[in-house]
């Protein structure tokens, strides 16, 4: 066999946490050590722990049992290396890529693989433009990551969310409610839309379909008039209507600051009262979509990302991000996976699908 181009590895979580996490740690540590021997190094709190060289060793048995365990066991957080805060010199980015430097060194890293979503794999990239050998492997609940048709950590929040829209469905009807279910998303409607087809909602409001109150009304309408005086709405987080989406970024995140509704599922159901005048309630999810044992389908998605992982560590293909892709476990570069988002296209099949059995997507 080759010499493996890597010895001595390490590994952070970063970003927003998820199910799954401690699933794809496993899978590269397992691998790692049992095809190619190779010395795996834990990264405590991202790419804080990189910075501050918070490195321990990630022995066997650490990864023994994290399978089906919530969180990460290594700690995460969001530490942008290359932001320079409000007020901070320049410099501060050099002084930190020098720390990163010494890391490596301290440890013999040949490489660090890296968990995380659009936030660490834009700064991985960066890593890579600095020398750095990183791999990456893509994270997060929203499913937003460019390059990759899954990520895991969404069916486990999919999982959830369905099961609490499940929930609202009794309520909503004893009390012939509009029950308004907030779920995570804050750019992109993976979420929403998987678990509002799953979860049967009435209505779904995506970030990428702006809004239109008055349609929504009519369809909440139109339900009651049918003998259904009760209807599930599931909202993304960042969710907008079409006034906002006429709106600069800016002048967005002042209203929004200004606004007096804690999260936008307040808003819309503020708005479905005034335009509807039905009896409206509240559920935001939050982050019990992220907590929680991984769901069978992500542990197995996890595995076969570190798994992958392991094998680019080994062969020194470095530089690019585990990904699968039309049903293919593969890899492609970080500077084409940095700085772009997955969004939910307006043709998906799965928006025709909603349409198809009567859901009403707020156009
Ligand atoms: O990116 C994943 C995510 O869960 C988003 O869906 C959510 O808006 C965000 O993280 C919450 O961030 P934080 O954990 O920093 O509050």
């Amino acid at each position: 066999m080759a010499k493996a181009a890597t010895k001595t590895f390490g590994i952070l979580t970063s970003g927003g946490d998820c199910p799954g996490l401690n699933a794809a740690i496993r899978g590269v540590a397992k691998a790692a050590y049992g095809i190619y021997g190779m010395k795996a190094m834990g990264i405590m709190n991202g790419y804080k722990g990189l910075i501050d060289g918070n490195v321990k060793p990630l022995k066997p048995e650490d990864v023994s049992g994290i399978l089906t365990k919530g969180g990460t066991i290594l700690g995460t957080s969001r530490e942008k290396p290359f932001k320079v805060e409000k007020g901070a010199d320049a410099s501060i980015v050099e002084k930190r890529l020098e720390a990163i430097r010494n890391t490596y060194n301290k440890y013999n890293l040949d490489c660090v693989v890296v968990l995380g979503g659009n936030g660490t794999h834009n700064t991985a990239a960066l890593l890579k433009k600095e020398g750095f050998n990183i791999i990456g492997l893509p994270k997060t609940i929203d499913n937003d990551i460019y390059g990759t048709d899954i990520t895991f950590g969404f069916h486990s929040a999919v999982d959830i969310a369905t099961e609490a829209i499940d929930r609202l469905h009794s309520t909503a009807h004893s009390h012939n409610r509009v029950m308004v279910i907030e779920v995570m998303g804050h750019t992109a409607g993976w979420l929403a839309l998987y678990s509002g087809v799953a979860g049967g909602g009435d209505v779904i409001i995506l970030p990428e379909i702006p809004y239109d109150i008055n349609s929504i009304a009519k369809h909440l309408k139109a339900r009651a008039k049918g003998g259904k005086p009760f209807s599930i709405v599931v909202v993304a987080e960042g969710a907008i209507s079409i006034e906002e989406s006429g709106m600069s970024r800016k002048d967005l995140k002042k209203k929004r600051e200004a606004g007096k509704f804690p999260t936008k599922g307040y808003e819309i159901a503020r708005e479905i009262e005034e335009s509807t005048g039905m009896d409206v309630r509240v559920s935001v999810l939050g982050y019990q979509q992220r907590g929680g044992a991984p769901s069978p389908y992500d542990r197995v998605i996890a595995t076969q990302f570190g798994t992958a992982a392991a094998e680019l560590l080994n062969d020194g293909d470095y530089g690019k991000m585990v990904a699968r892709f039309n049903d293919k476990i593969t890899a492609l570069p970080l500077e084409e996976v940095a700085g772009r988002l997955k969004m939910v296209p307006s043709d998906h099949i799965l928006i025709k699908d909603a349409r198809d059995v009567g859901t009403c997507l707020g156009d």
